[in-house]
């Protein structure tokens, strides 16, 4: 949520700041800004709506300089209005403020500078600190050793802040430092020639440099032109690591694609292909992990599994869950992350927990994983962040080597956490119960699903037919059995996340306990249907629903035998593996939300009120 971008170097900072917002921008897009430190104190230009109004207002009213910080907001405290879109300005003009985060002391920190005859121009808990920074500053009288002036306000006020902070701060009397502080909303250093760039993520930096520091919770960063130096919060110097980015430019541009999303689904067979690279044993018969950080012995005794996160992934433990129970035969439990960590929730000291996250940065499941290791338990993350805050809070850990995700609907990252997923039920079940034949015809599977996906692809014409065909309809179904029950879940999200229409994913037999109420010519449901024992009992779900005029998309496999009078369209995908089977029956369900979204004129990459990654509780 919110994207922060701060330059020291010596190059114009104006047009570095635009483009690192406008790769930001799936983190925010409410509104934007930027200060410069110009000649005579700060160039402050601050716009509502997209990064592009923000470019066109820089470029008539801005003065250059070589130092400076911009954001792009997710609105939290306040409107979405330019008095309340960041950088904010202490009153008195002596600080420059921008804040990804929530400050929940704002109210008293605010009283409390009023009556120090600050004032304020917003309704935001970011103005409070700038203004607090300030009067630290004001009371600070020299530059000490090892810091300055500068420095040691920011620290001060800082050491009052309750809540969540990742923030960019210039003082008008420091032209040649920029400082930088974390606690639960990331920040990295990109780390130039002269240069130094801070951000909320890499994609904003990856033009630049390769050469990234992840900053800790509560580590502040001090930058000059030549040097930086990060600060522990006992005030100890850290030796930072520098680590490289391993992804290119071209993997966070769109290409020829019209959106990001679209651009990402075409690229799931490369991405499921990675999730699988140098993963399987010599013999073929297992998957093999370096990073869960466990031994096959320790994982033996490991009697249940507690899943957790938010959103799509959250749909991907729901898969997990049948996965692993069917292959592995250990129980699972799945658990909304928001839920589990305010939930004393007992559990069973052989519990293992996993975690999984695209970002690897939603303070939700960072709160989860964090509440689990305080009770003790073995944590461990699936995620595509790499260097993310849950990547290196967890104990261990499977990275899905994804590539970037620009678009705000999760589509390649969700498909690579159900092969890892089904690349860990294979190897829990090859440590338990599961054969040495049964092993290697998994692999087999799991090896076939990037051709089986460029397969599927190959539908996206006729989904696309299909997709505006129904566009005009306000409501849907989403309906699915088994493993199919999740990816119904996440047919109902991506629909509604990006073409806002109300959605509701249901196991099929389970909507006739109310949801066959909704059922009408002007309610469509989507079935999710592949050959197997249970097949019959979707069609009897199905007739249910064309018994009252509803019409029906089926999405099924290609040996199902479908009476043609029960479905109104078909989506047919290749015969397969079960294990495989949620991957597959994802791919038409991302292209139909897309075409119907794009059907409706939606901003596809950025859907009203969402961001790409929820740093805020
Ligand atoms: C996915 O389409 C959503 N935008 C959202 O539900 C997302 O999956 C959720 O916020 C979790 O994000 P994470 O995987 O980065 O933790």
């Amino acid at each position: 949520m919110c994207g922060i971008v701060g330059y020291i170097g010596k190059q114009d900072v104006r047009n570095l700041l635009l483009e690192g917002l406008k790769r930001l921008e799936y983190r925010g897009y409410d509104s934007s800004g930027l200060a410069v430190f110009a000649q005579d104190g700060f160039s402050v230009v601050r716009c509502t709506g997209r990064v592009s109004n923000l470019v066109e207002a820089t470029a008539k009213n801005s003065e250059e300089g070589t130092l400076g910080i911009s954001h792009t907001r997710w609105a939290t405290h306040g409107g979405v209005t330019e008095s309340n879109t960041h950088p904010h300005v202490s009153s008195d003009g002596k600080i420059a403020l921008v804040h990804n985060g929530v400050i929940e002391n704002y109210v008293e920190m605010r009283k409390f500078l009023e009556t120090k005859g600050f004032t304020f121009s917003s309704e935001t808990d970011t103005e409070a600190l700038s203004n607090l920074i300030a009067y630290h500053y004001a009371k600070e009288q020299t530059d000490a050793k090892d810091a300055s002036r500068f420095f040691i306000a920011v620290k001060k006020a800082l050491s009052h802040v309750e809540g969540t902070y990742g923030i960019a701060v210039t003082c008008v009397d420091y032209p040649d430092e920029l400082i930088g502080a974390r606690k639960g909303s990331p920040l990295i250093v990109g780390v130039g020639q002269g240069e130094y760039i801070l951000a909320s993520d890499v994609s904003a930096i990856i033009t630049h440099t390769s050469n990234v520091v992840y900053l800790n919770d509560d580590e502040m960063v001090s930058m000059s032109r030549d040097d930086f130096r990060v600060v522990s919060a006992a005030d100890e110097g850290v030796d930072p690591i520098i680590d490289t980015i391993d992804w290119d430019v071209e993997d966070a541009e769109k290409g020829e694609f019209a959106h990001y999303m679209l651009k990402e689904i075409f690229e799931q067979p490369a991405a499921l292909e990675n999730a699988m690279r140098g993963r399987f044993s010599d013999d073929s018969s297992t998957a093999i992990f370096g990073g869960l950080n466990l031994t096959p012995r320790e994982l033996r005794q490991v009697d249940r599994i507690l899943f957790t996160s938010c959103g799509t992934a959250w749909h991907a433990c729901l898969v997990a869950e049948y996965l692993i129970e069917r292959y592995a035969r250990i129980p699972v439990e799945v658990e909304y992350a928001s839920e589990l960590r305010y939930r004393n929730a007992p559990l069973d000291k052989n519990t293992l927990v996993f975690v999984i996250t695209q970002s690897g940065e939603t303070i939700d499941t960072l709160g989860a994983l964090r509440e689990a290791k305080r009770k003790g338990y073995r944590a461990l993350a699936i995620t595509n962040g790499v260097g993310s805050t849950i990547a290196r809070e967890a104990d261990g850990g499977i990275y899905q080597h994804a590539g970037p995700e620009i678009g705000v609907a999760s589509t390649k990252a969700f498909t690579s956490q159900l092969m890892i997923a089904a690349m860990l039920a294979l190897y829990l079940g090859r440590l338990r119960d599961m054969s040495y034949t049964d092993g290697v015809e998994m692999v087999k599977a799991l090896r076939s699903v990037p051709e089986l996906v460029t397969e599927t692809l190959k539908q996206d014409a006729q989904i696309k037919e299909i997709a505006v065909k129904y566009a005009e309809y306000a409501d849907f179904l989403f309906l699915g059995r088994q493993a199919m029950f999740p990816v119904a879940l996440e047919g109902a999200l991506k629909l509604k996340e990006i073409s806002y229409i109300h959605a509701e994913g249901y196991p099929a037999a389970e909507m006739k306990h109310g949801p066959i109420a909704l059922i009408s010519e002007e309610c469509p449901s989507v079935f999710i249907a592949t050959d197997g024992e249970i097949f019959q009992k979707v069609l009897s779900n199905i007739q249910e629903v064309k018994a009252r005029k509803g019409k029906v998309i089926l999405i099924h496999s290609k040996s199902c035998e479908v009476p043609r009078e029960l479905v109104d369209d078909a989506i047919v995908i290749p015969d397969a593996a079960d294990s495989i089977m949620p991957i597959l029956a994802t791919v038409p369900l991302q292209l139909l939300s897309y075409y119907i979204a794009v059907a409706r004129g939606c901003d596809v990459d950025k859907p009203r009120n969402l961001a790409k990654s929820v740093t805020v509780e």
